[in-house]
């Protein structure tokens, strides 16, 4: 992601679009259409599980976990064909689909630092939260032998720490991420090992 293209908005689909949500099908459909690097797609996947997991431990009901769903899966859908509009053409796709717009708003507010838009609900937050923490956690599930097997936080804390490995991951969002979801990073991490998605 790179800084050069913020928002400049604030506001994000219609408040009458509240619940209009699309179907899984209808999401896989246009993740096929728009996306054909394939570790992108498993990428928003394991987003999207994490983003419904986490709905699932809070008890939220389905509508909600769909909701969660969706904003992960469909997060990152732009990137592969149009990075330097990564994320405001997936943004106006969702708006003119009608679609809920607290799913276009936690979509548009996944990198604060990139898209100058501030995360505010709990999915907002998740959404930024699980985003690069998923993905670092994925790249040392493949260089441990056993993957996900015997993982352990203090394993992931540690590599954290090694600036060399997996060094496109910003530890500076992770860290922020964490904070402002107001979960420790001890914690945001284990939920990650138990309910990453594996390939
Ligand atoms: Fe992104
Ligand atoms: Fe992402």
């Amino acid at each position: 992601m790179n800084l050069t293209h913020p928002l400049n908005r604030i506001e994000f689909g219609s408040q009458e679009n509240i619940g209009n949500m699309m179907t899984m099908q209808e999401a896989l459909t246009l993740l096929g259409d728009w996306v054909k690097n394939d570790k992108l797609v498993f990428h928003m996947k394991q987003v999207g599980h994490l983003m419904k997991s986490f709905a699932i431990s809070k008890g939220y009901d389905e509508p909600t976990q769909h909701l969660w769903h969706l904003s992960g899966l469909l997060h990152d859908a732009d990137w592969d064909q149009w990075p330097d509009d990564h994320c405001r053409k997936i943004i106006e796709e969702l708006e003119a689909r009608n679609q809920d717009p607290r799913m276009i708003k936690a979509i548009a507010s996944h990198g604060p630092r990139y898209f100058g838009v501030e995360p505010h609900s709990e999915m907002d937050k998740m959404l930024y939260a699980f985003d690069e923490l998923s993905g670092f956690v994925h790249a040392y599930s493949l260089m441990r032998p056993q993957g996900y097997e015997g993982m352990e936080v203090k394993g992931v804390r540690k590599r954290l720490k090694d600036k060399a490995f997996a060094a496109q991951v910003s530890r500076e969002d992770i860290a922020d991420a964490s904070q402002r979801a107001g979960i420790p990073l001890e914690d945001l991490i284990q939920f990650v090992i138990d309910n990453q998605l594996r390939a």
